[in-house]
Formats: C-alpha cells, structure tokens, sequence
C-alpha cells in the first residue's frame, strides 16, 4: 500500500496496545472499554486476588454492555463479550506489563510519592515511544512526571466514574508535553467513544475545579444554616439541569475522597479561598459517614 508522510506518522502514533495499571473502580473501567473499542489490554494490580475480582467485575459489566447493544441477538452479544476478554490480560508485573505498550494509563492509588515511584520504573522499562498517562483527579501531572525522562510523551488522561458510561475524557497537556503526544492521546480518547476536552495542568483540570468550590459553597450554605440539604439538593437539580444536587452527589462519589481532595488543595494553596476545608465534611469523615457506601453521609440509606 502506498502511504505519503503524514499517513505514516498518524499510524506510528496510533495507539493500539494499553497498559493500564491499577484495577480498581478506574483502573477496571479503563481497561473494560479500552478491551471493548479493540485495544489489546494488560491490566497490573499488586497481586492476582484483586485481579481475578477486577476481572469478574468487569465481565459482568460487559455482559450489561452487550446486552444494551445487542439486545435482540444473544449470538452476537456472546461473541462482544468474549471478544473482547480475549483482549484483555493481566499481570502482576508492572515493568514486564509495558514492554509493548503504545499507551500507559495509571490509576492506582491517589499518592504523590507512589505514583512518582512507579513512573521511574516504567520509565526505565518502556518502549521509546511508550506514552505515559495518569487518571489522578486532584493532583500535578508534572509532580507525578517528575521523575520522567519523557516529558514530551507524558500526560493525564482523566476519565470519569462509571467509565463505561461517562462521556467525558479531559485530556491534560504539561509544558512539554509534545503536540504528537496530544495527537494520539485525544485519538485514542475518540477510539473509545469518548468525547475529549483538553486543559492544562491546574488544580482539578476543568471538572474538579469547578465542582470542589461549588461543593465547599453548598456545604457553607448548609452549615449557615441558610437552607436544607434536601432544599440544595432540589434547588441545583430543578434550577440548572444537573441529574443530582451537590450532597446527592457528594454521598455518591464518597465523603472522604472528596474531604482528601480540598484538604490537599488546601494545604498545597492556602491563599486560596475556593480551597477551604468544610467543618460539616470533616465531622461526617470523622464519624465514619462516607456516602452510599457506608449507609450514610448527608443523607441516610438503606444498606
Ligand atoms: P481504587 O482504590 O478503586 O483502585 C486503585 C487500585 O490500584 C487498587 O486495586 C490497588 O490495589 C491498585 N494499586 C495501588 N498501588 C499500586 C501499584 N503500585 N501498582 C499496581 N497497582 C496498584 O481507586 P480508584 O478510585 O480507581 O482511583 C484510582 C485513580 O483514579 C486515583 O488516582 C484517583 O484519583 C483517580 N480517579 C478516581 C475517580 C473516582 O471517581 N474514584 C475519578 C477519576 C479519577
């Protein structure tokens, strides 16, 4: 086949092969639908208990997604499912896992100091045009490529929770990051049938850093008394369109998270007003009021 110049370059920047490294809540949707849009997929968690459970999560979540796309055929919905597993292996070694991957995305655990650690690694056992990606939501991209010689090929690729059916990829560029990495980041954001938005690396990149202050003002309002949660609640969904109100969607996501994230903005920019800590999520922490997950957090439910 002929090929002329930029056809060629298109493809050696196409990203076919996916590392993705963490298994959890992220990680597991990551790789499900990278799995489903024809990526080969290893996914590396610590050891292979927590991989075999991913595993089945994401088995089970694909049986849902085949059956809304191929409801009146059990064949073909059968045949996406394998399919698409058969794409997908795991691994417990992180070094050996990216030795043909075009694509690392990361999505363990929210730590500075770990995730610095592991890109060291993966630096050093990586193909040259190996890509590097973090799914973090609250911290630098440029902290967590610190010890990265391949700045140009290094950005974040921020998904968001359920991955099979959020929309949304933000795609994060750092100063070095090259256009050729932007390229093929925001092509394989579109292969998964994501709609991308692209941001530089600041606090919370677009979502987080419009929603951390308007959860802080919700809380605010909450603790002044001014209104009930309920009312927020009813007012944010009734008045702006959103599917849920501030607390409805802070007991979703999960107190602590959330309480981690402003208590790391604050400490890390404490001039900044936007960035204040709220007493009413810090009590509910305390307690041990998480969310849905637990039961209760601003509101109650039923286990
Ligand atoms: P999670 O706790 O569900 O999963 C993290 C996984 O990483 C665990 O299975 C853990 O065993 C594994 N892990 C930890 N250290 C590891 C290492 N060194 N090597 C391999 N595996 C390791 O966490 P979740 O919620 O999936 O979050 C992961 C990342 O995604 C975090 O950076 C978080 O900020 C980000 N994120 C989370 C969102 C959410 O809604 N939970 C939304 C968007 C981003």
């Amino acid at each position: 086949a002929v090929r002329n110049f930029s056809n060629s370059a298109v493809m050696a920047n196409a990203i076919k092969n996916v590392t993705v490294i963490g298994s959890g809540l992220m990680g597991g949707g990551i790789a499900q639908v990278a799995a489903q849009t024809g990526h080969n997929v290893v996914m590396v968690d610590v050891d292979d208990g927590v991989l075999s459970k991913a595993h089945e999560r994401i088995s089970t979540s694909m049986k849902r997604v085949a059956k809304k796309k191929f409801g009146d055929s059990q064949e073909e919905a059968n045949k996406f499912v394998s399919d698409s597993l058969s794409r997908l292996t795991t691994s417990t070694d992180s070094t050996a896992s990216v030795k043909n991957a075009d694509l690392v995305v990361e999505a363990i655990v929210e730590n500075i100091d770990i995730k610095q650690k592991l890109f060291k690694q993966l630096d050093e056992a990586a193909p040259e045009h190996t890509i590097f990606a973090s799914n973090t939501s609250s911290l630098s991209i440029q902290k967590i490529a610190q010890n990265a010689k391949r700045k140009d090929r290094f950005g974040g690729l921020h998904f968001f929770n359920p991955v099979p059916v959020m929309k949304l990829l933000e795609v994060i560029r750092i100063p070095e990051t090259s256009q050729a990495t932007i390229d093929s980041m925001l092509a394989w954001g579109k292969a998964m049938g994501k709609v991308t938005v692209q941001c530089k690396d600041t606090p919370g990149f677009i979502v987080n850093r419009l929603l951390v202050p308007y959860y802080g003002e919700a809380y605010r309002m909450y603790e002044r008394g001014d209104a009930t949660t309920r009312d927020i609640d009813t007012a944010m969904k009734l008045g702006t369109g959103y599917p849920m109100g501030p607390f409805e969607l802070s007991d979703y996501t999960g107190l602590d998270t959330n309480l981690f994230v402003i208590e790391g903005w604050a400490k890390e920019y404490p001039d900044e007003p936007l960035f204040k800590v709220s007493e009413s999520l810090r009590k509910l922490v305390s307690e041990g009021k998480l969310g849905v997950k637990t039961g209760e957090g601003f509101y109650k439910y039923n286990k």
